[in-house]
């Protein structure tokens, strides 16, 4: 009962404040603001900005060190992913199916039902580590080190035909892997206007 009386009292005077003090509070505020901010937060340090600093551009621009496999991908990949991606890449709904190389001309574009995966869309190899690394697994983005994304990567451009299982991929090779779908994809360069390319 006392937790009750007590919640009904505070609320009674934050609306009371709100109501009589509003107007002038406000005035006041906006006089008192400082030129800078300089007592509230600090500058981010370079280790801060290097832990945020993660994008990889379609160049391989941003990969860092290390080196992947398909055989320690398949690990990571059935420890990690395949309790939502499936066994063999086949997508458990809502999770999105990831292995799959076919239909290979595109139809998904008249027909929304045809999945659109790694291996039959995806226009850049390196997006695939950029997006990994930033957002999967879905739990616990960020928790696989570098080598383990770079395996991973392996073992999904393999399965989706797109590379030989023996290849290494590392920051210089990846950004050479060509994806199928590559000429697919165009620079927007209309200058406004109507139609589309
Ligand atoms: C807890 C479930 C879960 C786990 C585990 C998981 N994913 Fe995902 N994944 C998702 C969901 C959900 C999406 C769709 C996210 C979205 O569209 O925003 C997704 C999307 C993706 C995509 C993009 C697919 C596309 O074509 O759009 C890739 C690639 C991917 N995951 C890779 C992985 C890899 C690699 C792992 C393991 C390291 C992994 N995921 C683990 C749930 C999961």
């Amino acid at each position: 009962m006392r937790g009750h009386w007590t919640a009904v009292v505070v609320a009674a005077m934050a609306t009371a404040c709100t109501t009589e003090r509003e107007p002038a509070s406000r005035t006041a505020v906006s006089q008192k603001l400082p030129a800078r901010f300089s007592t509230i937060g600090r500058a981010a340090s370079n280790t801060e900005i290097r832990a945020w600093d993660i994008d990889v551009n379609p160049t391989g621009a941003g990969l860092p060190a290390g080196r992947g496999t398909y055989a320690r991908g398949a690990q990571v990949y059935a420890e990690q992913c395949a309790s939502c991606h499936g066994a063999k890449g086949e997508g458990i709904a809502p999770n999105p199916k990831l292995i799959g190389p076919d239909p290979r001309d595109f139809s998904f574009a008249s027909d929304a039902k045809i999945p659109r995966t790694i291996g039959n869309y995806w226009p850049y190899a390196t997006t695939l580590y950029d997006y990994v690394n930033r957002a999967m697994p879905f739990a616990t983005p960020g928790s696989l080190p570098p080598s383990d994304v770079y395996s991973v990567v392996a073992y999904l451009l393999a399965e989706n035909s797109v590379i030989d299982k023996q290849m290494i991929i590392d920051a210089q090779s990846l950004p050479r892997v060509r994806m199928p779908s590559r000429d697919r994809f165009v620079l927007d360069d209309r200058k406004g206007g109507a139609g589309f390319r």
